[in-house]
């Protein structure tokens, strides 16, 4: 659906921040370079907390991280052949998540039945990305494509951030693109038009046109001088749970999200810079244009947005009846996008609570906080 682009006063009182997550995707969790064969680590997908090991063989398994037995911590556990080994007694799960042995009992007697449940994981784009909601959505529903990635002919830069914040301001920062004010002193974009919207039930796409200055644009390749104004598009496409942003094919953003818990979100992002430079001099000078775009350019404007960020959820956490003015509709049709995914959600675990079962659902990664109170609170006008 086309969305009009006009910019006018919206009274926002931010339920979307107190919505849980549609599980139903696959998050990125790790890169996959910090997981050797033989090593387990841990990690949480809205509270769901996930003991994600590469066995022997170099596959990776995730399986629930507390152990069937006392209920303690799976994670700090050896990894032996493809079996988790819990730290406590020596119980070994293997990687469908069922206890294959108890050292101390005898060899013919039979085993408890202590399981655990199993994740769908694949390691792909050097991430490692778990799918945490119903595992028969699983094969249908895939990461998204990244055509850049292992392309000679782009730099690829890749970032992992952590905010103490809710997922909805995280990816509300995203989709700001009139937040160029806050970059000034970095050389950010100025002067934004929103130009085209577009929302569907999982995604928006909004194209705004910006303009650029300084220094910085040359090096980007975004002017041939510095010392003019240049304009361009930038689209940025939201497709629940992650972005893809591009610059006129000169860059691209990909940005993964994993909501850890309402009040904590990581990203993993990944910059890919056209160079116009001959093949055989970005091969020299690859390490050193990652190490400056990285250093000088990356983590400079991150690192202004993680304070606007937690400050924004630091101020809601003091007053979270507080109303807030919203004048992007782009912000607005996000903020829908999310409360709708989460609702789509919700929806689908109805017919299992009809007859007092949750069926094949697992119900630790969708506890909401409050939820339908913040739902009905959304005040966001869908016109
Ligand atoms: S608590 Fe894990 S084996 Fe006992
Ligand atoms: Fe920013």
């Amino acid at each position: 659906m086309e969305l009009a682009t006009t910019l006018k006063t919206q009274d926002v009182r931010i339920g979307v921040r107190e919505i849980g997550i549609n599980p139903d995707h696959w998050y990125a969790v790790a890169w996959a370079k910090d997981l050797k064969p033989g090593q387990v680590i841990p990690v949480t997908i809205w509270n769901q907390t996930i003991a994600v090991y590469r066995g022997i063989s170099g596959q990776i398994h995730a399986l629930d991280n507390i152990c069937p037995h006392k209920g303690v911590d799976l994670h700090t556990g050896d990894v032996t052949g493809e079996r988790l080994v819990c730290s406590y007694h020596g119980w070994e799960f293997d990687h469908q998540g069922q206890c294959a042995k108890i050292p101390y009992l005898p060899e013919e007697q039979k085993l408890p039945c202590a399981e655990l449940r199993v994740f769908p994981v694949q390691e792909k784009y050097g991430l490692i990305w778990i799918f945490p909601g119903n595992p028969a959505l699983a094969a249908e529903r895939q990461p998204p494509e990244i055509p850049e990635f292992d392309n000679p002919h782009w730099i690829m830069v890749a970032i992992g951030a952590r905010f103490n914040a809710h997922y909805s301001i995280c990816n509300e920062n995203t989709m700001d693109v009139f937040h160029g004010y806050l970059h000034r002193n970095l050389q950010g974009w100025f002067n934004p038009v929103l130009l085209k919207l577009k929302e569907s039930d999982d995604s928006v796409c909004a194209d705004y046109r910006v303009s650029y200055q300084g220094p910085i644009t040359r090096f980007l390749g975004l002017s041939e001088d510095g010392g003019s104004i240049t304009t361009k598009v930038i689209s940025v496409n939201y497709h629940y749970p992650n972005y893809y942003t591009s610059l006129e094919g000169i860059s691209s953003l990909y940005l993964m999200r994993l909501p850890v818990s309402p009040s904590e979100s990581r990203s993993f992002a990944f910059l890919f810079l056209k160079v116009r430079l001959p093949q055989w001099l970005v091969a020299t000078v690859r390490p050193m244009l990652q190490y400056s775009i990285r250093h000088g350019l990356f983590l400079r404007f991150l690192a202004q947005d993680i304070e606007m960020i937690e400050s924004e959820q630091r101020n809601y956490w003091a007053n979270p009846k507080r109303r807030y003015v919203e004048i992007n509709p782009a912000i607005v049709a996000l903020q829908r996008v999310l409360v709708r995914q989460y609702e789509q959600f919700r929806q689908s675990l109805e017919p299992a609570h009809t007859n007092g079962q949750t069926g094949n659902r697992h119900k630790s990664v969708d506890e909401p906080v409050s939820v339908p109170e913040a739902i009905a609170t959304n005040h966001i006008d869908p016109s």
